[in-house]
């Protein structure tokens, strides 16, 4: 079981939309069963909210529900329930480090590291820009699932 926390400010934007698009990901590639997917906020900002209404939309449009899903805080304890701790900005990083206590397993990554333009992810609480972090989104979960499976691969 690879176990994936994504992480943003609010968990209302960035990070559901990453939750959803990668567990869509995994069930299309009838890998649903060997992963377990969620999304934290840095900030308790937000915490009980639902996601975002134009994010959810955007996952609507492309077939991909996410009722339900509220913000919630990363906590400490996470750094060991999770594999995979991955932020959309810099910010989030050092947040998710300050919050960790570091990361002493290497287990905290940026999302868009996983495609050929790393980075971050573009912000649309700030552009507004909703496609675009959808593109980004998409290119980083498809990066990550090819680097897990290619990982899998060579350990068999
Ligand atoms: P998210 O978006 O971190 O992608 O969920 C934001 C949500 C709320 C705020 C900023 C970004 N805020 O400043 O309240």
């Amino acid at each position: 079981m690879t176990k994936i926390l994504f992480v943003c400010l609010g968990n209302i934007c960035r990070s559901p939309m990453a939750e959803f698009v990668m567990k869509d990901l995994v069930e299309r590639a009838g890998l649903a069963g060997t992963f377990s997917i969620a999304s934290a906020a840095t900030s308790s900002e937000e915490a009980g909210n639902p996601v975002y209404p134009p994010a959810r939309r955007k996952l609507a449009e492309h077939g991909i529900q996410c009722a339900g899903k509220t913000s919630r805080q990363l906590r400490a304890e996470d750094y060991g329930k999770y594999d995979l701790l991955i932020g959309m900005d810099g910010r989030n990083l050092r947040n998710m480090e300050r919050i960790c206590g570091g990361d002493p397993e290497g287990k905290i990554h940026l999302l868009m590291d996983y495609t050929d333009r790393p980075g971050e992810v573009a912000d649309p609480w700030y552009t507004g820009d909703f496609e675009r972090a959808w593109q980004d989104i998409l290119e980083g979960c498809e990066g990550l699932l090819a680097h897990l499976q290619d990982k899998a691969r060579s350990a068999e």
